[in-house]
């Protein structure tokens, strides 16, 4: 721990909400090592006129300890648009930093750990976005924004798994090139009539589900509802009961309050909901997103400290990159 951190009666005070909070998710003694650093971040960022955005994947101490905002892709690319902050705080993967830096390029943003990537980012580059464009002239090419900013910049529209659907339906265009996700392009086909192609990229956390796991959580837990996301593959999909993105889906579980529901998605997200719903029961199939579970609280604790590592993008590139993310805030 950071030597000047101590549990003091005052932060013990500060933090009991949050413990209140998050008692089934944490002993008492492991809350006297992590309480200090809530305590120090909180008060760090009202110092420094920083938001600390975070993603729905974030453990449930960053979650509901320390995050100003929380929220899906989508949801974190508009508050980055709009805030007064000076500084952002993304606590996510490389991706939701860069979008957000590009949103907003008088701002600092830094991200905890420069490492936090993320497997479909990593499936694609400009030079096959370029490839893709020759191969199939005059098909507008729709990007998911777990893209690179120089993969971005190569691409007509961006898209988020909570607003997918919508853009491509939007478009003046029979056939949509959705890249490079294939089964959100798989979904995507689903919902629409235009012809969807794609490239073979995927989550390396949802591809693990498969089908037969629903069927054993629907034998073992009896009405249990079934939630999942799209970046689900199709025969996972198709079991489920409902499908959206990370907020869509906790939209979902607030809206319809099942009294037992699995979430399909990567562990925090159980963890979250349960804090805030005790009262539901939630059946934790654990896919853990190993990038995202890079960001912890002393990382963003030195982050603010240091406001470093910033999130540097070229201008240049920048002003290209956010065109179709602008062109998807606008459509959405
Ligand atoms: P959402 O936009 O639905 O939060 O998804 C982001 C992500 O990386 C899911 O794996
Ligand atoms: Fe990327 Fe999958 Fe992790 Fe989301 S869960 S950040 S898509 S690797």
């Amino acid at each position: 721990m950071n030597t000047e951190l101590h549990y003091t009666d005052a932060v013990a005070k500060e933090t009991a909400p949050i413990f209140d909070l998050l008692k089934d998710q944490y002993d008492a003694d492991y809350w006297e090592t992590i309480a200090p650093y809530i305590s120090e971040i909180n008060r760090l960022k009202k110092e420094k006129n920083a938001v600390v955005l975070a993603h729905n994947y974030m453990t449930p101490d960053i979650f509901h300890g320390v995050a100003d905002i929380v929220g899906d892709s989508l949801a974190l690319a508009r508050e980055a648009a709009k805030t007064d902050a000076d500084i952002i705080i993304q606590c996510g993967v490389h991706f939701m930093a860069e979008t957000s830096k590009m949103l907003c390029m008088d701002k600092k943003v830094i991200i905890p750990d420069m490492d936090a990537g993320c497997s479909l980012a990593e499936s694609i580059t400009a030079e096959d976005v370029k490839l893709l464009r020759e191969k199939h002239p005059g098909v507008p090419i729709v990007t998911y924004v777990n893209t690179s900013a120089e993969v971005k910049a190569e691409s007509d529209y961006c898209c988020t798994s909570g607003n997918a659907v919508q853009i491509v339906n939007a478009l003046d265009s029979d056939t949509v090139l959705m890249i490079p996700d294939q089964y959100l392009a798989q979904y995507t086909q689903g919902h629409t009539d235009k012809k969807i192609l794609t490239w073979q990229g995927s989550c390396e956390v949802h591809e693990r589900f498969t089908a037969d796991d629903i069927i054993q959580f629907r034998e073992r837990y009896e009405g249990v509802q079934v939630i999942a996301h799209p970046e689900c593959p199709p025969e996972v999909l198709a079991e489920a009961d409902f499908a959206g993105s990370t907020q869509q889906m906790i939209d979902f579980v607030e809206n319809e309050k099942p009294a037992r529901v699995v979430l399909v998605t990567e562990c925090s997200m159980s963890d979250n909901i349960a804090a805030a719903h005790p009262e539901m029961e939630l059946v934790r199939p654990c896919q853990m997103c190993p990038h995202m579970k890079k960001i912890t609280l002393p990382k963003i604790l030195e982050a603010l400290q240091t406001e470093k590592p910033e999130v540097i993008i070229d201008p240049e590139l920048a002003e290209r990159a956010v065109i179709p993310v602008n062109k998807m805030l606008e459509l959405s």
